[in-house]
C-alpha cells in the first residue's frame, strides 16, 4: 500500500489511448516526455513481441502538473495515444453503434476472459480482453518514469536483468557496486535483456521454437535498486514491511507468478548459518559479508541493494489454441486468437522495474518527506 503517492491509469487495448494520473510529486522535479519515452520504448522491446509493437511507438504527453519542464507539486496527468485505434474505431466505438459486431465468445485458457465475462455478465469477451490486457502497463511505465527521475535526483538507481526464458537459465550472480544502471544499460544490449551472449542466443531460439509450433514461453527475471538508504519500510505494521509493498507491485503485473527476495526459495533448504548476511563495521558504517536477504530484514531496508526476482508465466494467447467451451452455444471448441506476444519477459522486466521505481519513491517520501525536490534533499542530507 502506497502511502505518499497515489496513481490510476484508464484506457482499453484498442480503444482511444491510456489515461494516467499521479498525485503527490513533490515540486520542482525536472520531467519532459523525451524522459518518458525512453522508458517507454525499453518495455517495446524484445525479442518475442507480437505485430502490435511494430505498430504502436509508443510517446506519453505530459497533460498537466508540469511547467516550464519541472512538476508544480500538483497531479501529473499523462495520455498515451493508441496508435492502432485507427484500425479498431468500429469495434471500439464510445457511442452506440448500429454496425453488426461479432462477438467473441470462445475464452482463452490463462486469461480472465471466463472469469471477467462470468462475473461482469457479458455476453462478449471483447470487453474483458480490452482492460485485463497487458498494454495498460505503458502507461505503469510512464508513472514510473517520473518516480525514476525523483530516485535519480538521490541517487538510487533502479534495473535488472532477465534471467531465464523457458529451461534457457543464467545463474550468474550480479555485480551491483557500480550500481543498478550499468548492469541495466548491459542487459538492454541483448535482444532478451540478458547478460549472457550464449545464453541470450540459447534463449532467442527457444522463443523462436515456441512461436514455430504456435506455442509460448515464459521465464524470469532479476530486478534490483541500488543507492537504498537504510530504514525504507518498517515491521510496525504489516502493510508497512518493505517487501509486502514492493511484492504487491510486482505481482499486480499480468503473468507474474512469483517473486522472491534474494536467494528465498533455495535459502529454506539450508541452515541458517549459511543464509544470514553477518554484519561487518568498516570505522564509519556497518557492512554485510552478504546480501542473501536481497537487502531488506525485517521489512526494512538495511542499506545493501535491494534484490529480488519474480517468475512470468507464458503467454496465454497460443496461436496453436488450446480446448475450450463456448460461452453461447456451450459446444467444446478452440480458444479465441489474438494478436500475440510468443514471450514478453523482458518487456515484463522493464515494468518491474517502473513498479519498483513507485515503490521506493513513495517509500523514499514517506520516510524524508518534502514539499519541494530541494526540501527532500535537505532533508535526506540531514
Ligand atoms: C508485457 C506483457 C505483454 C503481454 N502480452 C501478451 C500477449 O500478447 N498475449 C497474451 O495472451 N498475454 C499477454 N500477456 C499476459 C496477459 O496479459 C496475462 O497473462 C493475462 O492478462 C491474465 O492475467 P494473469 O496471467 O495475471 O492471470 C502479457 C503480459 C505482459 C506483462
Amino acid at each position: 500500500m502506497l502511502t505518499k503517492l497515489k496513481y490510476l491509469t484508464s484506457g482499453e487495448s484498442h480503444g482511444k489511448g491510456l489515461l494516467g494520473i499521479i498525485n503527490g510529486m513533490p515540486a520542482g522535479l525536472e520531467i519532459d516526455e523525451d524522459y518518458i519515452q525512453a522508458q517507454l520504448s525499453r518495455r517495446q522491446k524484445g525479442h518475442g513481441r507480437g505485430k502490435r509493437m511494430k505498430i504502436e511507438s509508443d510517446r506519453a504527453e505530459i497533460y498537466s502538473g508540469v511547467r516550464l519542464g519541472k512538476t508544480i507539486g500538483a497531479p501529473i496527468g499523462l495520455i498515451i495515444e493508441n496508435m492502432d485505434y485507427k484500425n479498431w474505431v468500429s469495434i471500439m466505438p464510445v457511442d452506440k453503434s448500429t454496425k453488426r459486431i461479432k462477438n467473441i465468445t470462445l475464452p482463452r485458457p490463462g486469461h480472465a476472459d471466463l472469469a471477467g465475462v462470468e462475473k461482469f455478465g457479458f455476453s462478449d469477451i471483447r470487453n474483458v480482453i480490452e482492460r485485463s490486457s497487458a498494454r495498460e502497463t505503458a502507461m505503469r511505465v510512464a508513472i514510473g518514469s517520473i518516480c525514476r527521475k525523483l530516485l535519480k535526483e538521490i541517487k538510487i538507481e533502479i534495473g535488472s536483468r532477465v534471467i531465464q526464458i523457458h529451461d534457457i537459465s543464467d545463474d550468474s550472480v550480479v555485480d551491483l557496486t557500480k550500481g543498478a544502471e550499468l548492469v541495466t544499460l548491459q542487459a538492454d544490449k541483448s535482444d532478451v535483456r540478458c547478460l549472457d551472449k550464449t545464453k541470450s542466443n540459447n534463449m532467442i531460439e527457444k522463443i523462436d521454437s515456441a512461436k514455430k509450433a504456435g506455442d509460448s514461453v515464459g521465464g524470469k527475471f532479476e530486478v534490483f535498486a541500488t543507492g537504498i538508504p537504510l530504514g525504507l519500510g518498517s515491521y510496525s505494521q504489516w502493510f508497512d514491511r518493505l517487501q509486502s509493498k514492493i511484492s504487491e507491485s510486482i505481482m499486480s503485473i499480468n503473468a507474474i507468478k512469483g517473486i522472491e527476495f534474494g536467494n528465498g526459495f533455495e535459502n529454506s533448504s539450508k541452515r541458517g548459518s549459511k543464509v544470514h548476511d553477518e554484519i561487518g563495521w568498516d570505522g564509519e558504517k556497518y557492512t554485510r559479508y552478504s546480501n542473501n536477504a536481497g537487502g531488506i530484514e525485517g521489512g526494512i531496508s538495511n542499506g545493501e541493494p535491494i534484490i529480488f526476482q519474480a517468475a512470468m508465466k507464458p503467454i496465454p494467447t497460443l496461436i496453436k489454441p488450446l480446448r475450450s467451451i463456448d460461452i453461447i452455444s456451450k459446444e467444446e471448441k478452440l480458444a479465441h486468437k489474438e494478436r500475440t506476444d510468443s514471450c514478453a519477459v523482458p518487456a515484463a522486466s522493464i515494468i518491474a522495474e517502473s513498479m519498483l521505481c513507485i515503490v521506493i519513491a513513495d517509500s523514499v517520501l514517506e520516510k524524508f518527506g518534502g514539499d519541494s525536490i530541494l526540501e527532500l534533499k535537505n532533508h535526506i542530507n540531514s
